[in-house]
């Protein structure tokens, strides 16, 4: 043990990140900016060559950082998994989806638990970061890591530490992020405690795995419900005739005892409409129902149906229905200013859309293109300028041969994203007044133009 604390205080100790997604490509640039030596693992072989090729990925690892860190040798990326036996540290960052009936999908974290078990040695640190029900570190993953010749807590140590990456924020990264941790025994945290403090300028120790399962989720289903909460306030001031956003603005100035939530189109990313589910299906389990897990699901995933609702009413006050109306909606990644469409609602709303037999488009500078869910749709090119910046779409992904729509084509513009690179002001102009505007963000401040209705 005191080898391997050694190695770690002198950040000479080897990592190793199983999974260059969204969260373990940050975290290996980091730890290979503070100097470690860093192994990614993938089985995505075009992450691999890409990190090979000095080219970065993922929207919030800085370019040039990258490229260094590869340059000097510090950050490697491979798919051979048997390096792993190199390895003095290793974290765990593979995804955790649900499957259809909304149970876990834990197949990704057991594969990557399999190749380290494979290599497996003495001195080795293990961290699951992966979001994961409370129990999963000690109950899937130690059997697998303990063995006559692997001690936990003397010679093989395993901790837990929620990863609470927030793509897009500029503020808060990897390293100004404070981290939890919870080791299987005293010594396991310890040692991830050292681990962890190397790159990370706070570091949160509590005390089991369990506990810090239950952090992340704690802080997720936190989301989910009081996101749940604002979109039912939305539909009952629709019942109401009360306009939701302003009730909200108001109520925020309290200074104490509230915090705001906006409602939206739905719920969106690798996160908040999954991680609750994982608490809720554990307590299945245990005989009891998660209800305020249960009911915000409900909530949020109906609102793309009550978007899709209130759309139908705006397009009919002007005389117009669903039935071949070409309706664009402006972003589509499942929130602003990232290019990740996983759980977006967006996807929920073209279904609903063409279900309704609406000529559906989309413009995203961030997602050239859907090839999911059986929709295949490019992003359109709009003629005319709606951009903060006008040089914003060039420096973005196009698609290839881009359709270009005028926005006076259509009949209703919905935003569904509000990415920063949008300009309200010049949205509004583009789009005269024949043009049905639905705003799902409370972007159009505005509030006499006849065209616009909102969430
Ligand atoms: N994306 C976020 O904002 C976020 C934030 C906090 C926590 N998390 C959690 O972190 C975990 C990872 O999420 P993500 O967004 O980085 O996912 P991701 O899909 O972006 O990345 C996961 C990576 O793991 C790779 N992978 C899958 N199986 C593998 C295996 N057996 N061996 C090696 N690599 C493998 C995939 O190819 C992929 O590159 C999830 O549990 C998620 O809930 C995500």
């Amino acid at each position: 043990m005191n080898q391997l604390l050694s190695k770690i205080t002198a950040r000479s100790a080897r990592i190793g990140v199983i999974g260059l997604g969204y969260v373990g490509l940050p975290l290996a640039v980091e730890f290979a900016e503070r100097g470690f030596p860093v192994t990614g693992f993938d089985v995505d072989r075009y992450k691999i060559e890409q990190l090979q090729q000095r080219r970065n990925y993922i929207q919030d690892v800085d370019d040039a950082v990258l490229a260094r860190q590869v340059a000097a040798g510090r950050l490697q990326g491979t798919e051979d998994f048997s390096r792993i036996r190199d390895m003095d540290c290793v974290s765990i960052c593979v995804p955790t989806p649900l499957r259809k009936t909304k149970d876990p999908d834990l197949s990704y974290i057991i594969a990557a638990v399999q190749q380290v078990r494979e290599y497996l040695h003495p001195g080795m640190l293990i961290v699951l970061e992966s979001t994961t029900y409370p129990g999963t570190t000690d109950e899937l993953i130690l059997p697998e890591i303990t063995s006559p010749e692997y001690r936990i807590g003397e010679n093989m140590f395993l901790a837990f530490s929620p990863e609470r990456v927030d793509p897009g924020n500029p503020v808060f990264k990897t390293h100004n992020t404070p981290k939890v941790i919870g080791g299987t025994t005293p010594r396991c945290a310890e040692i991830a405690h050292a681990l962890y403090s190397q790159i990370i300028d706070q570091v949160v120790l509590v005390s089991s795995t369990r506990a810090a399962e239950m952090v992340k989720l704690l802080e997720n289903t936190f989301r989910a419900v009081n996101i749940g909460l604002v979109n039912e306030m939305a539909v009952m001031c629709e019942r109401l005739d009360v306009n939701v956003w302003e009730v909200i603005d108001a109520a925020a100035t309290k200074p104490f005892g509230f915090m705001k939530f906006y409602p939206g189109p739905g719920l969106g990313g690798h996160c908040i409409p999954i991680d609750p589910h994982y608490l809720s299906w554990k307590l299945k389990t245990l005989n009891y129902n998660a209800r305020f897990i249960e009911l915000a699901g409900d909530i949020n995933s109906h609102m793309p149906d009550f978007l899709v609702q209130k759309l139908g009413q705006a397009l009919n006050q002007q005389r117009k229905c669903y039935n071949g109306s070409r309706i664009l909606l402006l972003g589509i990644a499942y929130k602003r200013d990232v290019n990740d469409l996983r759980e977006s609602p967006a996807l929920d709303l073209l279904h609903l859309l063409k279900a309704q037999q609406a000529d559906v488009c989309y413009h995203d500078p961030y997602i050239p293109g859907i090839q999911e869910h059986e929709l295949k749709l490019k992003s359109v090119v709009l003629e005319e300028d709606i951009f903060e910046d006008t040089q914003f779409t060039e420096k973005v992904l196009l698609p290839p041969d881009p359709v270009r729509i005028s926005l006076r084509q259509m009949d209703a513009v919905v935003v569904v994203t509000d990415h920063s690179c949008y300009e309200s002001a010049k949205l509004i102009d583009a789009i005269g007044t024949d043009v049905v505007l639905f705003d799902a963000r409370n972007m159009i401040k505005d509030r006499d133009l006849t065209n616009v209705y909102r969430l």
